[in-house]
């Protein structure tokens, strides 16, 4: 009788110590996630509790579908780095700096060949607004097939983005994964358009509509970037007030291409009656977020309590 017990004991001790030790890996595993992770699983090889396999399902965005399969967007990342298309890019030499990031984003068709120095080389994701689609198409093969593991995430109205054949933006998108079936093209929801629509409301106390204004590409970039990093470092982007302040850099308002001044090109879109950007408001609302959320913003510096 006494051995039987003795058994019994054993073997619920047994039991106890597995639980423990399976308790403990799964908080190893929690405490280590962020840590551990880096777009899609590209980090080194490290040593992983046996569960991590299976949590290990990146985080899903419903508001993006692919194109090919309307599977929804899969991204998580521990650092992303967001770099402007700015100007200010020029000559800041931090190339290799933002390489590191786990996640490298950038906006439209903006290049990194010949700028590697300043903006870097590597492209996890561009976002990319419906006007700029034909840009990329005019260097598709660049775009769609040398850099075909960056993900293209195309933001744009219901009446380019419909999928019944009359969305002449999503015709062309539709037409290139045809012609590049490994390209990763993610187009927005109507719900999600909305929905950043509605966060420019809750922020402003405006309508987008109303106001007749736009949202920019920078915008949805950081809506999607909050959902998707843990960390987020954004390069190149002036604040509200840096056209008013002493000594601003005069740049041009793209680092790729000649043209308008940076600030003249804000000052025309914030007082455009109709059909312009609000990048100004936008900058006072992205400083905002960045109290809420992990967000830096160097070169230039923003200075945020
Ligand atoms: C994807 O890109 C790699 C690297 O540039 C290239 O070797 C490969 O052929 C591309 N795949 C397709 C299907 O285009
Ligand atoms: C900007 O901030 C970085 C650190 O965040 C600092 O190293 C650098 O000196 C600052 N640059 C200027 C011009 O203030
Ligand atoms: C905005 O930028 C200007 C010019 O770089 C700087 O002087 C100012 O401190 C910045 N303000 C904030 C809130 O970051």
């Amino acid at each position: 009788m006494a051995c039987i017990l003795k058994r019994k004991t054993i073997v619920v001790i047994g039991f106890a110590v597995a639980f423990l030790v399976v308790i403990i890996a799964r908080l190893t595993n929690e405490v280590n996630f962020p840590l551990m992770l880096s777009c899609f699983g590209q980090s080194s090889v490290q040593w992983m509790p046996f569960s991590y396999t299976q949590k290990r399902h990146l985080r899903a965005h419903y508001g993006y579908l692919n194109v090919k399969n309307q599977e929804p967007l899969q991204l998580e990342c521990d650092l992303c780095a967001i770099i402007s298309n700015s100007g200010q890019m020029t000559e800041q030499k931090v190339g290799s700096e933002i390489d590191q990031a786990s996640c490298i984003w950038r906006m439209n068709n903006a290049p990194t060949k010949g700028y590697e120095e300043d903006v870097g080389k590597r492209t996890t994701i561009r976002v990319v607004s419906h006007t700029s689609v034909p840009l990329l198409l005019k260097n598709a093969d660049y775009f769609f097939k040398e850099t075909n593991s960056t993900i293209y995430v195309i933001w744009g109205p219901f009446r380019n983005m419909r999928k019944d054949g009359s969305g002449i933006v999503y015709n062309m998108l539709k037409k290139t994964v045809d012609s590049y079936p490994e390209a990763k093209i993610y187009v927005t929801t109507e719900k999600r358009m909305s929905y950043c629509d509605e966060i420019f409301k809750k922020e402003t106390g405006k309508d987008r509509i109303q106001s007749g204004s736009y949202l920019s590409t920078g915008w949805f970039t950081l809506i999607l970037a909050m959902d998707a990093c843990y960390r987020i470092h954004v390069y190149g982007m002036i604040n509200d007030t840096y056209c008013k302040s002493e000594g601003f850099r005069k740049v041009p308002y793209h680092y790729y291409e000649p043209g308008r001044s940076e600030c003249d090109e804000y000052f025309l879109h914030e007082n455009a009656p109709y059909g312009g950007h609000r990048f100004i408001t936008e900058k006072k609302v992205f400083a905002e977020w960045s109290k809420k959320h992990t967000i830096t913003f160097t070169h230039p510096n923003w200075t945020l309590s």
